[in-house]
């Protein structure tokens, strides 16, 4: 809970979805306005928290499995702001030089971001918008190696990207772009498990909030894996995707998660 002034260029008044996000998760970088959105969530829907909370740990077995494969670069779009388990500490266990670029389009994130994140050795930091693949593309064949592959991570970002912004053409400009044998991870809030609290959730963030949102049932999800070899369960809500003990209920976190690897040649596509 931040009790600073904010930082110059920050509106403290207009919630963000990177603050809203931190003070689901018990972090320390919001401010009234952000906390005022979750606990209206919370109204709405008791489990959002805890849905924060596990797809901030979908976020870690994600990059802890395709780091597994031998994937030492994370495109990461939609950071946050930083925590615990930032995907570089996480990649970096596995591979020492492991490096990332990390995506916001977030002014306050990035700030954050380049002054914890950016000092890590391997590590940078980009300010831009995911409707604006190019310049994120740009970015990263300068600071990674697209000769070999690649992890682009679009966990709790998609959902703040309305069909009129066309987030499939987004994911598979990206997709394209990627060198094969490499990774995508998403994760997307979804109200297949209860459509009147979505839709309230969603109207309400996107009423009290700086962003749209937006919830998508599983087969749109799904979509978002065309072209992708998917990697075990496939589209599933992220209690149950590759848990570490005991999964909990799905119910405990309205999202579903998905990885998916770009196939080797045409041939295995
Ligand atoms: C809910 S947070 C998720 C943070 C992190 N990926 C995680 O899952 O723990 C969503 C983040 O996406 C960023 N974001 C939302 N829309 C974006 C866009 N169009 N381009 C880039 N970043 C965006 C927000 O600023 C925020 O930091």
């Amino acid at each position: 809970m931040n009790q600073r002034p904010p930082p110059p260029g920050i509106d403290a008044s207009v919630p963000s979805p990177a603050r809203i996000y931190d003070s689901l998760i018990g972090g320390k970088d919001n401010y009234a306005a952000d906390r005022q959105v979750a606990a209206r969530l919370m109204e709405i829907n008791p489990n959002i928290q805890s849905s924060a909370i596990e797809n901030r740990a979908f976020l870690g077995r994600a990059v802890r499995y395709i780091a597994g494969q031998g994937v030492d670069q994370f495109l990461d779009i939609g950071t946050g702001l930083p925590t615990r388990e930032n995907v570089h500490q996480v990649a970096q266990a596995f591979h020492a030089d492991a490096r990332v670029l990390y995506v916001d389009y977030d002014p306050g994130v990035v700030a954050h971001a380049r002054a914890l994140l950016g000092k890590a050795p391997n590590v940078s930091v980009l300010e831009a918008d995911l409707r604006d693949p190019d310049t994120i593309l740009d970015e990263a064949r300068r600071t990674l190696d697209f000769d070999r592959p690649v992890a682009v991570l679009l966990i709790a970002v998609l959902h703040f990207i309305p069909d009129a912004d066309d987030p499939h053409a987004l994911v598979r400009r990206l997709r394209d772009a990627l060198p094969p044998g490499s990774y995508v991870a998403v994760s997307h809030t979804t109200a297949d498990l209860g459509a009147e609290t979505g839709d309230t959730a969603t109207a309400e963030y996107s009423r009290m909030s700086s962003a749209q949102a937006v919830h998508r049932d599983r087969a749109a999800i799904a979509r978002f894996m065309d072209g992708l070899e998917p990697v075990e369960p496939g589209v599933e809500f992220i209690t149950r995707w590759r848990p570490d003990g005991a999964p909990r209920p799905p119910e405990h976190a309205v999202f579903y998660g998905a990885v998916g690897r770009k196939p080797l040649n045409n041939a295995d596509g």
